[in-house]
């Protein structure tokens, strides 16, 4: 068998939100297939072009480009509601011309696993994880405990049934311990069959789909959701999100063989964000946080929380670099920087006392650490409509750089504002 090299996988490297439904969207232009592989309705991908703006949330980023097939792999968590409103807004929007393909296999988010969501979050005290209280953790922990209701069984009437009796019975005396209102079978059932039938002309196996494509040589996006740090196995835990987003959770959650994916770009904010709660060593407070948050608009894009800003850590970056096999970065949000006199960058931690260059497991070692910091001219151009890095200014180009050498990755595509036109395109990789 040849080597398969015509699928990508693009992965956030931070805590999310670095851009990658821009990424998605500009390079799907060249893209058969678009793959979603874990995740929910946690995500937030924003695509601008044509002077309109979309947020994405369950649905992939190759939705406005008709020739893509597009697809909710098996790994997802989908609340269906949720998603026929996304698909309802889209149409509402003009975009009607497109192509979508929903694994029978998926997980479902239920109701009640959004009232769980909550009321783990209010039991946390002072301690919560800010979820986006999607139901995004409570889905996931049923999947695993075996007790999850699947897409496929929407449209399965009597499985249906079998189902949510034997998954209410669980739920209902959880939620009845906690002090929250019951579900009622009747109301859940019918009201789920009705989903199904709306997402019955999408719902199919598609693993079998995928193994074509890429067998075919079509070319293959698979679309992390999350950033490696809020990645459950990797990330800063418990302060991360209930999946993987790395490449390696693609196969696992997509249905395709580890072989077929080869290659990873690391998808990079110039500084780094986070929203919600967690560890951030690397956190800015004042005046240059809230030039960079109003730059760059960092608000949350599914909860409108306004984003946490910091510099760039690459201790955080190398991390997600190994787990995830980063190939290549692609720096965004480059033109927010604009204006910052000096620009720091984050390449070790002080623990206790000892220099480290990696970023430790536990919680309480990680909220010791103190980045240890190299400064950087910044520069005063507005950059957005250079599209040439020869043309970006000279200490732009340090800053790039220094970014590869320390972490040791080649820089692919740097992106100069959110406009699907505003991409430098250092090497052609996909
Ligand atoms: P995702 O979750 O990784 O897809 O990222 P989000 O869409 O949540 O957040 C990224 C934000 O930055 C969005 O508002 C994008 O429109 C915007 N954006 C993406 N690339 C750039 C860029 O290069 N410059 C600027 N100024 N904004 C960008
Ligand atoms: P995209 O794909 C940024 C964060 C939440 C919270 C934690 C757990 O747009 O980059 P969850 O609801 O998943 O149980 O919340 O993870 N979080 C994100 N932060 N971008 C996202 O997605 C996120 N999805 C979840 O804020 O801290
Ligand atoms: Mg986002």
């Amino acid at each position: 068998m040849s080597e398969i090299n015509n699928t990508l996988v693009v992965v956030g490297v931070q805590w999310g939100d670095e851009g990658k439904g821009k990424m998605t969207d500009y390079l799907g232009q060249k893209a058969d297939v678009v793959v979603r592989y874990q995740g929910g309705n946690n995500a937030g991908h924003t695509i601008t072009f044509g002077g309109n703006k979309y947020a994405l949330q369950s649905i992939p980023s190759g939705v406005f480009n008709p020739h893509i097939k597009n697809v909710m792999a098996n790994g997802m968590v989908i609340n269906p509601k949720a998603a026929i409103g996304e698909l309802e807004g889209l149409k509402e929007r003009g975009i009607t011309d497109f192509q979508l393909f929903i694994s029978d296999r998926a997980a479902v988010i239920m109701p009640y696993h959004i009232a769980l969501d909550g009321a783990y979050e209010a039991l946390k005290g002072g301690k919560q994880i800010g979820t986006t209280k999607k139901g995004i953790g409570p889905a996931y922990c049923d999947k695993y405990s075996r007790v999850g209701i699947r897409i496929g069984d929407l449209i399965d009437p009597e499985y249906f049934a079998e189902r949510l009796r034997d998954a209410l019975t669980q739920k209902n005396l959880e939620l009845r311990a906690l002090g929250l209102e019951e579900f009622d079978f009747d109301t859940l059932y019918k009201e789920f069959l009705a989903y199904g039938e709306i997402l019955r002309p999408y719902i199919c196996d598609t693993s079998i789909l995928l193994n074509k494509e890429i067998e075919e040589g079509k070319k293959v996006l698979f679309e992390g959701a999350q950033g490696v740090m809020l990645c459950i196995e990797n990330g800063t835990y418990p302060f991360v999100t209930s999946s993987s987003p790395t490449a390696a959770s693609v196969p696992l959650g997509a249905g395709v063989a580890p072989r077929y994916i080869n290659r990873a770009l690391g998808i990079c904010k110039a500084y780094t964000t986070r929203v919600g709660a967690g560890p951030f060593p690397t956190e800015l407070e004042g005046e240059l946080a809230d030039y960079i948050r109003e730059r760059g608009h960092e608000y949350g894009t599914v909860t409108g929380r306004p984003r946490r800003v910091g510099y760039l850590d690459a201790v955080g970056l190398r991390h997600a670099c190994r787990i995830s096999g980063i190939n290549y970065l692609s720096i965004m949000l480059f033109d927010v920087l604009t204006g910052v006199e000096t620009l720091k960058i984050c390449t070790g931690y002080e623990l206790d006392g000892k220099v480290i260059d990696y970023v430790p497991a536990t919680l309480s070692a990680l909220e010791r650490c103190k980045p240890i910091y190299i400064e950087m001219d910044g520069w005063k151009e507005e950059i957005e409509d250079v599209r040439d890095f020869d043309a970006l200014p000279a200490t732009a180009k340090a800053y790039l750089r220094k970014i590869e050498e320390l972490t040791n990755t080649e820089i692919a595509v740097v992106s100069v504002g959110p406009d699907r036109t505003q991409t430098i395109m250092i090497k052609d990789i996909f």
